[in-house]
């Protein structure tokens, strides 16, 4: 057993999941939430196939791009990601997640996206199992818990995944692991400044299950229709998002 190292705590990010807007004004709702303060623009890009859904297009990505300054975290549920990672970073994205489940050829996609200075996240269905999570520690800068069955909005949070997400943040703190894949060890004093690696929960997330899930270990929270209420003032979108950043994480 390793020696106990004080390593800083992983922030909360607050990154609402555009999905849950109105697809007619998709700019403005992008802008939307980053003007009421969240921490990156959630995109689900689905193929009608990986999952039984479409949804926006790298097209659409980019003239987001044009419109906010957000950094653009996409989501992809399609089947051989690997095709298409150039037009996504080419339409500004920041991070790009793919689905374990999605691909033969996750790992080296990982490394692919990020040789091309972008952050690379992994997500695994609800039903995948834990030790499936293990291989990708390294190779991710964060990792992503579905915590309903991927492919639409309003559906309702799957507890079960509560477990994993424990599982794997408490690995992770075993192992000294921060972000980028690095271990942190005391002789090396920059190396325990490394944020943690970034757990993100996505699906049925409103205040009280994002409370469940960052006791467990999550520290960013993807949310459609919790945080993209029809009608909702600038004031009510900003109390959101400031309600769910308020939430401590005790890793
Ligand atoms: C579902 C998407 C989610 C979706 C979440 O497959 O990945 O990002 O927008 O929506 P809510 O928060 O409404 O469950
Ligand atoms: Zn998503």
């Amino acid at each position: 057993m390793s020696q106990p190292l004080k390593l800083p705590p992983p922030k909360i990010q607050v990154t609402p999941s555009l999905l849950g807007g109105d697809f007619g004004h998709l700019a403005q709702e992008a802008k939307r939430m980053a003007d009421a303060g969240a921490d990156a623009l959630h995109i689900d890009v689905m193929d009608g196939h990986f999952v039984r859904n479409f949804a926006i297009c790298a097209r659409s990505v980019a003239a987001i791009n044009r419109a906010t300054d957000i950094f653009l975290d996409v989501h992809l549920m399609i089947y051989q990601p690997e095709n298409y990672i150039e037009q996504f970073i080419e339409a500004g994205a920041d991070r790009i997640t793919i689905h374990f489940e999605a691909s033969e050829a996750t790992a080296d996609t990982l490394l692919y996206i990020r040789r091309c200075n972008r952050q690379a996240g992994i997500a695994f269905n609800p039903e995948t199992s834990a030790n499936f999570v293990l291989k990708y520690l390294q190779l991710a800068d964060l990792i992503l818990f579905m915590t309903v069955n991927p492919g639409f909005g309003g559906q309702a949070f799957i507890p079960e995944v509560l477990d994993k997400i424990r599982f794997i943040r408490e690995t992770c703190d075993q192992l000294h692991l921060r972000k980028g894949g690095v271990t942190a060890h005391a002789d090396n004093p920059a190396t325990l400044k490394l944020p943690a690696i970034d757990i993100q929960v996505d699906g049925g997330i409103n205040f009280e299950t994002a409370k469940r899930c960052v006791e467990a270990g999550a520290n960013v929270l993807a949310s459609g229709s919790w945080l993209y209420k029809p009608n909702a003032s600038a004031e009510e979108d900003i109390k959101a998002i400031n309600q769910l950043r308020s939430l401590q994480s005790c890793f």
